[in-house]
């Protein structure tokens, strides 16, 4: 089973987070927002904070994917790439929104609570659908899965809760392991955007989340995540990010250890659409070989062709 949070207004499970913080931010009489974002959270605070009226600036990685940063700008806020991010741009931007009277709008518990309230819906959606035994999350900051366990909980659902993070940048999964004596990594070296935090500000408590439930973390290579991708576009025709992807290579990798087993009704968290992140499918030059109209019908025999003999067709 899936949740199918890459379908959301801007692409993933951000739309929810941004609804309730910008529904804050007017509470609280604040005069615009401010925060940091791999790209994602930008976009839905973008959109949902031109819709409350509230102007906004956002800091992204210099190296996000160029599909998630231009997805942020037709809402005109103002955007700038930090040569690095982390725990002190976070805390600056904090002093900064404090000072200026803005809404903090980082996607995290730590520093945004109210917001992340928001994605809680995630979980006790998942719980009123029943039977669930196993929810797969990614991890990055670990907020989407705090709220994810949280919701679940207040649903009633008593599903195991499974962070899900990329081996090149595996801190809770590792802590859970007992690898680490916290959550922390000196560095990340994984391509999967948006799971690149090796400080997650929701570390702890994702890992204790993870603990109450009686779930675990598991780790997979990048390899396994394009297969996964791959998998999930060509079998079902859903085409999620990397970082959505990483639920579903958790999953087969704990089907191969033998952690789930044929009694287990897992459900993954698509938490955002494949069009923001198309590093692994544009080529510079052309994203199509050209052919001409004469070469058409020919092109279309040899294809039909070769599907025959695979069996697709
Ligand atoms: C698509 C997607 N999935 C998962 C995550 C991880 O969420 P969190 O940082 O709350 O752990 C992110 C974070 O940006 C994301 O963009």
């Amino acid at each position: 089973m899936a949740k199918a949070e890459h379908l959301n207004p801007t692409g993933s499970y951000k739309d929810r987070i941004a609804a309730a913080t910008m529904a804050a931010a007017l509470t609280a009489g604040r005069r615009g927002w401010i925060g940091t974002s791999s790209g994602n959270g930008g976009a839905a605070m973008a959109a949902h904070g031109q819709r409350a009226g509230l102007p906004g600036f956002i800091c992204v990685p210099s190296d996000a994917p160029v599909e998630k940063l231009a997805s942020i700008r037709p809402y005109g806020v103002e955007m700038v790439a930090m040569s690095t991010m982390g725990p002190v741009v976070m805390a600056e931007l904090g002093r900064i929104a404090e000072q200026e009277n803005l809404q903090l709008t980082i996607t995290t518990h730590v520093h945004n609570p109210e917001g992340m309230h928001g994605a809680q819906g995630i979980g006790t959606e998942l719980a009123a659908i029943g039977g669930i035994t196993h929810v797969y999350v990614p991890v990055g900051g670990g907020g989407l899965l705090v709220a994810t366990a949280a919701g679940l909980r207040s649903g009633g659902s008593d599903a195991i809760v499974v962070a899900c993070q990329p081996a090149g940048c595996a801190p809770v999964a590792r802590h859970l392991a007992g690898e680490l004596p916290e959550p922390i990594v000196s560095r990340c070296d994984t391509d999967v955007s948006g799971l690149q935090l090796p400080e997650p500000p929701d570390g702890p408590a994702a890992a204790e989340a993870v603990r109450a439930s009686g779930g675990w973390g598991t780790t997979m290579s990048d390899e396994m995540v394009w297969q996964a991708q791959d998998l999930l576009a060509t079998s079902e025709g859903i085409f999620v990010e990397p970082a959505a992807a990483v639920s579903l290579a958790a999953v087969a990798e704990d089907v191969r250890t033998g952690r789930l087993g044929p009694d287990d009704r897992p459900c993954v968290v698509l938490s955002g659409n494949g069009l923001k992140d198309l590093r692994r499918f544009t080529k510079p030059a052309s994203p199509a070989e050209i052919t001409t109209i004469a070469d058409l019908a020919g092109r279309v025999s040899d294809y039909l062709a070769i599907a025959q003999r695979k069996g697709t067709l």
